[in-house]
């Protein structure tokens, strides 16, 4: 069987040799011309005159669009309609689209796009969440409250009482591949499109607006991308509604990539958020009670920011079972780029934001921080149970899996969903999966942290400048998108006679290895090597109406889709051999390359050539929902979540207490990817993410001037993690025990929840600080050399 083994990304060579066909490598026709954007330098104001003459004028170009000479609406917004794809008479922010150039190529357009005179009446931008605020620029009529128990009440009776805050800034992807699309004009006006993009559907159906044309004038294409990490969801829209209206105009070819400085400056970032807490709870640290603020800097447009929001609500629980609680979530309108989707999706906000209150309460207390962490945590409550037991008391249907009789890495019936223990979160879903009490155990042991934590507070008390840190911490992630209707896929599989097999699904290939991972799935069920599949790029042509290849869902969504696709024509072929030797369908058995008919055995590869033969159809779609999810997400209340993934991190740093610089030394993990699809793939995800999330809250910085410039904007300002910034010491491993919901192979979704173990490394920077002297240091994020210097002074008092 194909699932279950550690095989490499299916690109993987074609990767490192530089062989691998993104959307700028595509051989373009003669004659494409090129697209570039001239943009807005003021970040609030009304446009008063426009001089595009020296644009126009400029050597290769073709044309100059403004908004008035578009045909069409050309909203690039995936929700609210407030993004013109040019300014049509206000601008909102510095770097916001104004006309575009077209021309014959791209360094021309690049050039020409400069010249643009634009006079605008400026007008105060509104920066800051603070000046939202005050403003009450927002965008819903007021903030959105979610609550459980009566945290008023368990408040004034607990009987001590914490406040504090924390800062955390955003994010920018730098995903390596640049946005990227292009558009390749059609008879009868109709487009074929291929897009860097995570939503082939959502470009399909914002270029279908653009020139007036049902979706089914639109084929869009997406063989891979060069990373997304959320920034491609909804960011590549302007690209692909560009070059498709520029491919209108001119009868040729457009196509468009950003610039890294242009990318930077036009696209939106993760959300930064404030977040107040205030904490009733007892000696041990354990919380009675606990109110959350969430103040979310949302920038110009809506895009996907109520989500977000949402979604940073719904995580600020993370593992602790709070009893009494309320969250408030301000959605705030700012001069700034429209905030977007980042890995986690507003979870990670939301997560740093109780485990600071851990950290708070710990070093307020003179506990061990983990020590409070374990006193909080829901109750482990994912019974094992004795092979043969039904999961969750049903039979698993055929179409969930068939794990029982074909296949799963480990047999189904070895775990069970108990009944819940009574706890739920504070939006009131039962957890019923809970293992992050014995994982903590497990990791603790194994990275040996007492020990070390023992030592390190020695080493500290003997060393003057140098102080190091540890921190473990936990994550639990939920997941389904929280807009129910977006958990669906579907997938279409062919085999061919000579018993080759062509794979497509609804989800993209953005370098997590879904293709891979989806293509092990299809070999299992048809019991064939793997290099029998062909892997082949996301096109709208072939699965319609796709969901966004994001919240980790990829390859629960797709392979079930898949999976169900290929069990059909599998029972085509099963029950035409069964016919033809005599036995009953129940008895064809796919393994090895070979099918067994009764006493019959032939290739893979002759089913298939006797099927065609008998005229059965050897061609399928597929389909899957998520069953069981419905929440109500104004009330805050119900069940947005199939299951939990858990994980939890330890993170060793050493900060020099003189100029605030830090290190990571060491990082142990263990990460629960239920029965993982592919080991080598999921570490690799664990990995990255960690490394992402620790980037995000240490070096990676947004800075605004006080006019709404990004000043960061390009890698000479903006430090990512680098290869030198990895852990010396890394350690990773994966938790593997089969997911007790019935998901495809048993394993979970593991894209995004690694990316929240990135905190135990902000956790131990807080850790360090803390041996500098008695007060709290009180770190916000991200922690900068200057931002832990900062924190430094304040423990030293
Ligand atoms: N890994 C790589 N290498 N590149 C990416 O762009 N995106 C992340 C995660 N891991 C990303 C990645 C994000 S934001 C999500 S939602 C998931 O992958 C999406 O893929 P999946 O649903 O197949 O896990
Ligand atoms: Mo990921 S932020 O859900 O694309």
């Amino acid at each position: 069987m194909s699932v279950a083994k550690s095989l490499p990304h299916d690109a993987a060579r074609l990767h490192v040799t530089g062989a691998a066909r993104y959307v700028d490598d595509i051989p373009t026709p003669q004659g494409t011309l090129h697209l570039a954007f001239g943009l807005s330098t003021v970040a609030a104001g009304r446009i008063t005159a426009m001089d595009l003459s020296a644009v126009a004028d400029a050597p290769g170009v073709v044309r100059v669009l403004t908004a008035d000479d578009l045909a069409h609406d050309c909203d690039v917004s995936p929700s609210n309609h407030d993004e013109p794809l040019l300014a049509d008479g206000r601008v909102h922010y510095a770097g916001q689209p104004i006309f575009l150039v077209i021309a014959t190529s791209h360094l021309a357009a690049r050039k020409a796009a400069k010249l643009g005179r634009i006079e605008i009446a400026e007008e105060t931008p509104i920066l800051t969440i603070e000046a939202a605020l005050a403003a009450d620029a927002r965008f819903e009529d007021g903030p959105r409250i979610y609550q459980k128990g009566e945290p008023d009440v368990a408040l004034e009776d607990a009987p001590m009482r914490l406040s504090g805050r924390i800062e955390m800034g955003g994010q920018e992807h730098f995903y390596l591949e640049g946005q990227a699309a292009m558009a390749l004009p059609q008879d009868n006006g109709d487009m074929v499109v291929h897009s860097s993009t995570q939503h082939p559907t959502e470009i399909q159906h914002k270029v279908a607006h653009a020139i007036g044309q049902p979706m089914h004038a639109v084929r869009v294409e997406t063989r891979r991308m060069g990373g997304g990490f959320g920034g491609k969801e909804s960011q590549g829209n302007a690209l692909a509604v560009a070059c498709a209206v520029a491919a209108m105009e001119t009868g040729r070819c457009c196509k468009m990539r950003y610039d890294r400085d242009d990318d930077m400056i036009i696209t939106g970032k993760r959300h930064d958020f404030r977040i107040d807490y205030t904490v009733g709870h007892d000696a041990d640290g354990r919380i009675q009670a606990i109110e959350f603020t969430h103040y979310t800097r949302c920038g110009w447009a809506m895009d996907l920011s109520l989500p977000v929001a949402d979604r940073a609500m719904l995580h600020s629980d993370n593992a602790y079972h709070l009893e009494h609680v309320r969250i408030t979530s301000h959605r705030l309108r700012t001069n700034t780029q429209s905030a977007t989707a980042y890995r986690g999706f507003g979870g990670p906000q939301g997560v740093l934001g109780i485990e600071k209150v851990m950290d708070h309460l710990a070093q307020e207390l003179g506990l061990d921080p983990l020590a409070v962490r374990r006193a909080n945590y829901y109750a482990d409550n994912r019974k094992e149970t004795s092979a043969g037991e039904a999961i969750d008391g049903r039979e698993v249907p055929a179409d969930a899996g068939d794990l029982a009789s074909r296949g799963a890495p480990q047999a189904s019936g070895d775990v069970s969903v108990p009944q819940s223990g009574g706890q739920t979160t504070p939006y009131h879903q039962p957890v019923t999966d809970c293992i992050i009490n014995a994982l903590t155990d497990r990791l603790a042991d194994s990275a040996d942290y007492q020990t070390r934590r023992a030592e390190i507070a020695k080493w500290n008390a003997d060393q003057p400048v140098l102080k190091r840190g540890i921190a473990m911490t936990p994550v639990k992630f939920g997941i389904s998108f929280t807009l129910t209707h977006l958990n669906q896929a579907g997938a279409l599989v062919h085999v061919y006679q000579d018993g080759s097999i062509h794979l497509n699904h609804g989800g993209t290939e953005m370098g997590q290895g879904l293709f891979q991972k989806i293509a092990q799935v299809a070999a299992s069920r048809f019991g064939v090597p793997l290099e029998t599949v062909k892997i082949t790029a996301t096109d709208t042509g072939k699965v319609p109406n796709t969901s966004a290849t994001a919240a980790s869902s990829g390859s629960d969504l797709n392979g079930m889709a898949v999976q169900n696709a290929c069990d059909t024509i599998r029972g085509r072929i099963a029950a035409h051999l069964a016919e033809r030797y005599g036995c009953a369908a129940g008895d064809v058995t796919f393994e090895g390359g070979m099918v067994q008919a009764g006493s019959e055995r032939i290739s893979f590869a002759a089913a298939a050539a006797s099927a065609y033969e008998n005229r059965i159809s050897l061609s399928s779609t597929g389909f899957y929902k998520t069953p069981d999810i419905e929440w109500d997400r104004i009330a805050g209340r119900g069940r947005p979540f199939f299951y939990f993934a858990y994980g939890a991190a330890c993170t060793e740093v050493v900060i020099d207490t003189l100029t605030g610089e830090n290190r990571i030394l060491r990082t142990d993990i263990l990460h629960d990817a239920g029965s993982s699809l592919n080991p080598a793939l999921d570490i690799g995800q664990v990995e990255g993410g960690y490394v992402q999330g620790a980037g995000w809250l240490t070096t990676e910085e947004l800075v605004w001037d006080d006019k709404g410039s990004l000043r960061t904007h390009a890698p000479s300002t903006y430090k990512i993690p680098a290869c030198s910034d990895r852990p010396d010491v890394f350690n990773v491993a994966l938790w593997d025990e089969p997911n007790p919901a019935q998901t495809i192979y048993r394993s979970k979704a593991v894209g995004e929840p690694p990316f929240m173990l990135g905190i135990s490394a902000f956790m131990a920077l807080s850790d360090a600080v803390s041996a500098c002297g008695p007060a709290y240091g009180d770190l916000q994020a991200p922690a900068t050399a200057e931002g832990v210097l900062r924190a430094v002074q304040k423990a030293r008092g």
